[in-house]
Protein backbone atom coordinates (compact mmCIF):
# COMPACT_ATOMS: atom_id res chain seq x y z
CA UNK A 1 0.00 0.00 0.00
CA UNK A 2 0.95 3.67 -0.87
CA UNK A 3 3.06 4.85 2.47
CA UNK A 4 3.14 8.59 1.14
CA UNK A 5 5.00 11.34 3.01
CA UNK A 6 2.84 12.13 6.33
CA UNK A 7 4.58 15.99 6.09
CA UNK A 8 1.49 17.83 5.18
CA UNK A 9 -0.69 16.36 8.13
CA UNK A 10 -0.83 19.29 10.64
CA UNK A 11 0.67 21.59 8.48
CA UNK A 12 -1.67 23.87 7.30
CA UNK A 13 -4.01 21.40 6.24
CA UNK A 14 -5.79 21.78 9.75
CA UNK A 15 -8.47 23.86 8.30
CA UNK A 16 -9.42 19.69 6.57
CA UNK A 17 -9.11 17.58 9.19
CA UNK A 18 -12.33 15.98 10.10
CA UNK A 19 -13.64 16.11 6.96
CA UNK A 20 -12.93 13.79 4.07
CA UNK A 21 -10.87 14.32 0.77
CA UNK A 22 -11.68 18.09 0.42
CA UNK A 23 -10.03 20.57 -2.32
CA UNK A 24 -9.17 23.78 -0.34
CA UNK A 25 -7.27 26.99 -1.31
CA UNK A 26 -4.18 25.57 0.57
CA UNK A 27 -4.02 23.24 -2.83
CA UNK A 28 -4.29 25.10 -5.49
CA UNK A 29 -0.89 24.77 -7.48
CA UNK A 30 -1.90 27.56 -9.46
CA UNK A 31 -1.96 26.48 -12.67
CA UNK A 32 -5.87 26.49 -13.90
CA UNK A 33 -5.78 22.98 -16.12
CA UNK A 34 -4.42 21.04 -13.00
CA UNK A 35 -6.49 22.52 -10.39
CA UNK A 36 -9.55 21.89 -11.97
CA UNK A 37 -8.34 18.30 -12.08
CA UNK A 38 -7.42 17.75 -9.05
CA UNK A 39 -10.97 19.56 -8.13
CA UNK A 40 -12.15 16.81 -9.89
CA UNK A 41 -10.21 14.08 -8.11
CA UNK A 42 -10.83 15.62 -4.88
CA UNK A 43 -14.40 15.35 -5.69
CA UNK A 44 -14.03 11.71 -6.74
CA UNK A 45 -12.55 10.72 -4.15
CA UNK A 46 -14.82 12.11 -0.97
CA UNK A 47 -17.67 9.92 -3.04
CA UNK A 48 -15.19 7.00 -3.05
CA UNK A 49 -14.22 7.28 0.90
CA UNK A 50 -18.07 7.94 1.45
CA UNK A 51 -19.16 4.43 -0.29
CA UNK A 52 -16.24 2.83 0.99
CA UNK A 53 -17.22 4.24 4.80
CA UNK A 54 -20.72 2.65 4.15
CA UNK A 55 -19.47 -0.61 2.78
CA UNK A 56 -21.29 0.35 -0.28
CA UNK A 57 -19.69 -2.49 -2.52
CA UNK A 58 -21.82 -1.93 -5.47
CA UNK A 59 -20.62 2.00 -5.50
CA UNK A 60 -16.77 1.38 -4.85
CA UNK A 61 -15.58 -0.90 -8.03
CA UNK A 62 -17.19 2.19 -10.24
CA UNK A 63 -16.02 4.75 -8.38
CA UNK A 64 -12.35 3.20 -8.41
CA UNK A 65 -12.31 2.44 -12.17
CA UNK A 66 -13.25 6.10 -12.99
CA UNK A 67 -10.54 7.40 -10.07
CA UNK A 68 -8.05 4.73 -12.33
CA UNK A 69 -9.07 6.16 -15.72
CA UNK A 70 -8.82 10.02 -14.64
CA UNK A 71 -5.76 9.32 -12.98
CA UNK A 72 -4.18 8.40 -15.90
CA UNK A 73 -5.24 11.53 -17.49
CA UNK A 74 -4.24 13.50 -14.80
CA UNK A 75 -0.60 12.53 -14.65
CA UNK A 76 -0.12 12.62 -17.81
CA UNK A 77 -1.33 16.20 -17.96
CA UNK A 78 1.06 17.05 -15.43
CA UNK A 79 4.16 15.04 -17.09
CA UNK A 80 3.37 17.18 -20.51
CA UNK A 81 3.61 20.23 -18.60
CA UNK A 82 6.74 18.94 -16.58
CA UNK A 83 8.24 17.48 -19.99
CA UNK A 84 7.53 20.81 -22.21
CA UNK A 85 9.40 23.53 -19.02
CA UNK A 86 12.06 21.07 -18.68
CA UNK A 87 11.37 20.77 -14.98
CA UNK A 88 13.96 19.08 -13.28
CA UNK A 89 11.83 17.22 -10.23
CA UNK A 90 10.29 15.54 -13.15
CA UNK A 91 11.97 12.02 -12.53
CA UNK A 92 11.32 11.76 -8.98
CA UNK A 93 7.30 13.21 -9.55
CA UNK A 94 6.92 10.97 -12.15
CA UNK A 95 7.98 7.87 -10.30
CA UNK A 96 5.40 9.40 -7.16
CA UNK A 97 3.02 9.30 -10.18
CA UNK A 98 3.83 5.55 -11.09
CA UNK A 99 4.21 3.78 -7.79
CA UNK A 100 0.41 5.22 -6.95
CA UNK A 101 -0.85 4.30 -10.32
CA UNK A 102 0.07 0.67 -10.01
CA UNK A 103 -1.18 0.99 -6.07
CA UNK A 104 -4.42 1.84 -7.38
CA UNK A 105 -4.97 -0.86 -9.83
CA UNK A 106 -3.25 -3.37 -7.04
CA UNK A 107 -6.21 -2.18 -5.03
CA UNK A 108 -8.74 -2.66 -8.12
CA UNK A 109 -8.04 -5.92 -8.69
CA UNK A 110 -7.61 -7.60 -5.64
CA UNK A 111 -11.46 -5.97 -5.11
CA UNK A 112 -12.39 -7.58 -7.94
CA UNK A 113 -11.07 -11.62 -7.08
CA UNK A 114 -12.17 -11.30 -3.37
CA UNK A 115 -14.65 -8.05 -2.55
CA UNK A 116 -13.75 -5.57 -0.50
CA UNK A 117 -12.19 -6.60 3.09
CA UNK A 118 -12.96 -5.39 6.46
CA UNK A 119 -10.92 -2.77 6.53
CA UNK A 120 -11.79 -1.02 3.17
CA UNK A 121 -12.81 2.26 4.69
CA UNK A 122 -8.87 2.46 5.98
CA UNK A 123 -7.24 1.60 3.10
CA UNK A 124 -8.86 3.81 1.07
CA UNK A 125 -8.29 6.92 3.32
CA UNK A 126 -4.68 6.59 3.97
CA UNK A 127 -3.88 4.78 0.46
CA UNK A 128 -6.17 7.05 -1.35
CA UNK A 129 -7.04 10.20 0.15
CA UNK A 130 -4.09 10.64 2.15
CA UNK A 131 -1.48 9.86 -0.98
CA UNK A 132 -3.50 12.50 -2.81
CA UNK A 133 -3.40 15.08 -0.19
CA UNK A 134 -0.05 14.76 0.86
CA UNK A 135 1.20 14.30 -3.22
CA UNK A 136 -1.12 17.96 -3.90
CA UNK A 137 0.22 19.44 -1.17
CA UNK A 138 3.95 18.98 -1.40
CA UNK A 139 4.74 17.14 -4.99
CA UNK A 140 2.36 19.21 -7.43
CA UNK A 141 2.44 22.98 -5.52
CA UNK A 142 6.25 22.97 -5.82
CA UNK A 143 5.64 22.12 -9.82
CA UNK A 144 3.02 24.73 -9.72
CA UNK A 145 5.76 27.37 -7.99
CA UNK A 146 8.39 26.07 -10.60
CA UNK A 147 5.97 27.13 -13.79
CA UNK A 148 4.99 30.31 -12.35
CA UNK A 149 8.29 31.36 -11.38
CA UNK A 150 9.09 30.38 -15.36
CA UNK A 151 5.94 32.58 -16.30
CA UNK A 152 6.83 35.72 -14.22
CA UNK A 153 10.54 35.91 -15.75
CA UNK A 154 8.79 35.60 -18.79
FE1 LIG B 1 -1.73 16.27 -9.47
FE1 LIG C 1 1.56 15.09 -9.54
Amino acid sequence: MVAGPALARGKGLQAQEGSLALWTEALSVGVPEIDAQHRELFSRVERLLEASLRDDRSRVAPLLEFLRDYVAVHFEAEERLMLEQRYPGYRLHKAEHDRFARDLRAMEAELAATGPTGDLAGRVDRGIAEWLRDHVYLTDTALGRFVRSLEEAR
